[in-house]
């Protein structure tokens, strides 16, 4: 279903897309950044709930959202310094972030108007958004052709299919930026959900949150969910890098070594069963425990979002990769495909 979602401030009209599979999950897609702006998944009982935070208007898109919901690109997380080199030639990006880049910088994809079409198969049904970021736009180089298409499969799974190419050698690196609530859809703290990644190393970062090169074991530990736990059980710990980013705001080095699709983490809310598995082809996940939430926005269902109240898990290639040349690369070269998949899929607990 599509219907109007207003208009943003430089007049671009924006449209809403409502997905609902057969057995009654929806996701709606908003083409502005390419916005998830709700997920209503069943719980144990039946009963649906919106599982994501975001609001229900554009002007607070524009205004006061935390990358809720948006595709992020061209890089996703930072770059030191906003600058990096390829063939000799430096290029560099705007500094939105303690002098550093994040996100893509000053006007991210998750701040453009995406072109829009929504598709309909036997089994299945999504919405292909189309971006063209222009030779320079945000100081990377290359006209980038992006595809995103989501995908709402009836076992209750959103796929995001990637896709991208380029005129000129580039870098990119594209994530999703839903903030999940399994609970309450952020009513409430995300601390008691227990989540799981399977990653044995990840990358430690210094205090402006750019990592520092090394890839490190989580064992022994706060940053260990190999074995589901609490988000909260460790994040009070006295850590140096829980202090460095507030909590958890970190890459886990996934321990899959190929880019095949597979699944890679999961997390249980108890109190609702619901369940959230994450499968992708890529390399690393981001874990951001919702640390710069603050109780300063007002989301839809009129529900402010407190401290930890969302995480996210942000598929991804690692943080500052084209300037830390032993991580896998981000680069892209004309006549390459850039081809990146993420699975959400949700379940309930028996
Ligand atoms: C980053 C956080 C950042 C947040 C934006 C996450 O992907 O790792 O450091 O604050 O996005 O809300």
């Amino acid at each position: 279903m599509k219907t109007p979602f207003g208009t943003t401030k430089d007049g671009k009209k924006i449209t809403h897309y409502k997905l609902t599979n057969q057995s009654g999950m929806s996701v709606d897609i908003i083409n502005y950044g390419g916005i998830i702006s709700s997920m209503e998944v069943p719980d144990k009982n039946g009963v649906f709930g919106d599982v994501v935070l975001g609001h229900d208007n554009i002007k607070d898109y524009e205004e006061k959202s935390d990358y809720f919901g948006c595709i992020v690109g061209r890089f996703g997380n930072r770059i030191a310094h906003g600058k990096f080199s390829l063939d000799s030639t430096e290029y560099k990006l705007f500094l939105n972030n303690n002098g550093h880049t994040l996100h893509g910088g000053q006007k991210g994809f998750d701040k453009q108007v995406w072109e829009a079409k929504s598709f309909e198969n036997e089994d299945t049904l999504g919405v292909k958004l189309s971006y063209t970021s222009i030779d320079g736009e945000e100081g990377y180089p290359g006209n980038l052709k992006c595809e995103v298409t989501y995908t709402l499969t009836k076992d209750n799974a959103l796929q995001i299919d990637y896709m991208a190419v380029t005129d000129k050698t580039t870098v990119i690196n594209l994530t999703n930026h839903t903030y999940f609530n399994l609970k309450d859809g952020g009513n409430s703290s995300i601390l008691d959900h227990q989540l799981q990644i399977d990653a044995s190393h990840y990358t430690p970062v210094d205090e402006g949150l750019i990592p520092t090169g090394e890839i490190i074991p989580v064992a022994e530990t706060p940053f260990d969910f190999r074995q589901p736990k609490p988000i909260g059980k460790n994040i009070a710990v006295d850590h140096v890098q829980l202090n460095y980013g507030l909590g958890y705001d970190h890459n886990y080095v996934l321990d899959k070594t190929d880019n095949a699709l597979e699944p890679i983490s999961k997390v249980i809310e108890p109190e609702s069963g619901r369940i959230l598995e994450v499968l992708t082809t890529e390399p690393g996940i981001q874990f951001y425990s919702g640390n710069f939430l603050k109780g300063n926005i007002t989301g839809k269902h009129g529900i402010t979002y407190q401290h930890r109240t969302g995480f996210c898990l942000e598929t991804q290639h690692f943080p500052d990769s084209p300037n830390q040349p032993h991580f896998p690369s981000t680069v892209l070269k004309p006549g390459e495909t850039y081809q990146s998949t993420t699975i959400y899929r949700f379940k309930v607990q028996d």
